[in-house]
């Protein structure tokens, strides 16, 4: 069930120049709606008149007990640049839960690896929280240019083995995150979100090893509800609208997908 509803700030912690974690306090009197990991909220951004379509952001964490909503935020242009401003007493409009989340009903002691490179961090860390809680071990496989650009990592650490990535060695395993040993290991399931084509080679060697496979595609959206078409992907089923359908598909309907470098 959607809802739409004023959060009001709560905190916002900034990671270098780039990345930004805002917390808002839900403010409603009725509960908050269940979120699943993967599932996004579209944010009004008001006060920045260049800004006229909502920003879809994943739910990077969610406590419904204590009323409060994470978002890790990239500053890539004016909308991300607006909620990098956001302060004590303003309020937010978030229409909420959005799209079709990961598949967590693993059983326990499956093995995960959850694959992220920049922004796709961010629906990764309520991910391991929620398979943690289930029992599944996780490998959380981080990737970035530089040790900058990857936010939030030592956050994950409670919910998993974190292993780390970077091109110009700043940290971890030099190269690509496919090239990082921990990716070469067996798993139950491999989860990833980020850049295109770090995510279908990720696909592609999951499908060759026969590995269960979800990616989570970051397709430019406007109304994120399934109204506008504008969000739409070729899958092996047909056009498939990435806001309601998605933005979670599992590999075995995007082979024409990910075999498309
Ligand atoms: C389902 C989904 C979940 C996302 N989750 C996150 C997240 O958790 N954290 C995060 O930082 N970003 C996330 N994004 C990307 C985020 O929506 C865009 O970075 C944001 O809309 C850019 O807005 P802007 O006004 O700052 O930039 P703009 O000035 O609009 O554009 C700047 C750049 O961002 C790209 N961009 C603009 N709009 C979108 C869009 N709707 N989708 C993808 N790229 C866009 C443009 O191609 C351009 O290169 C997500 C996108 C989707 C579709
Ligand atoms: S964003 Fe409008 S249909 Fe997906």
């Amino acid at each position: 069930m959607k809802e739409i509803h004023d959060f009001s700030f709560l905190a916002l912690h900034r990671h270098g120049e780039h990345y930004f974690t805002l917390v808002l306090r839900h403010s409603h009197l009725s509960p908050m709606p269940p979120v699943a990991p993967g599932q996004f909220v579209e944010v009004r951004v008001d006060g920045e008149p260049g800004v006229m379509l909502r920003r879809p952001i994943s739910v990077h964490d969610v406590d419904p007990d204590a009323g409060t909503l994470s978002l890790l935020v990239q500053v890539v242009g004016k909308g991300t640049r607006r909620l990098s401003q956001l302060t004590e007493g303003d309020r937010v409009n978030i229409v909420y839960p959005l799209g079709h989340g990961f598949s967590v009903d693993l059983p326990v002691s499956s093995r995960a690896l959850l694959v992220g490179g920049g922004a796709g961090i961010a629906p990764l860390f309520y991910l391991s929280k929620v398979l943690k809680a289930k029992g599944v071990d996780c490998t959380i496989l981080l990737g970035g240019r530089t040790a900058e650009l990857i936010p939030v990592r030592d956050e994950f650490r409670p919910y998993g083995t974190v292993c780390l990535s970077t091109d110009d060695g700043s940290l971890g395993h030099k190269g690509l995150v496919i090239e990082n040993p921990a990716f070469a290991e067996q798993y139950d399931i491999i989860y990833t979100c980020g850049p295109t084509p770090m995510m279908k080679a990720v696909a592609r060697s999951a499908a060759e090893r026969g590995i269960r496979c979800e990616v989570s595609l970051e397709n430019m959206m406007a109304c994120g509800v399934g109204a506008c078409l504008c969000c739409v992907t070729d899958t092996d089923q047909g056009h498939r609208c990435v806001c309601k359908d998605g933005p979670v598909f599992d590999i075995t309907s995007m082979k024409k997908w990910y075999e498309n470098k």
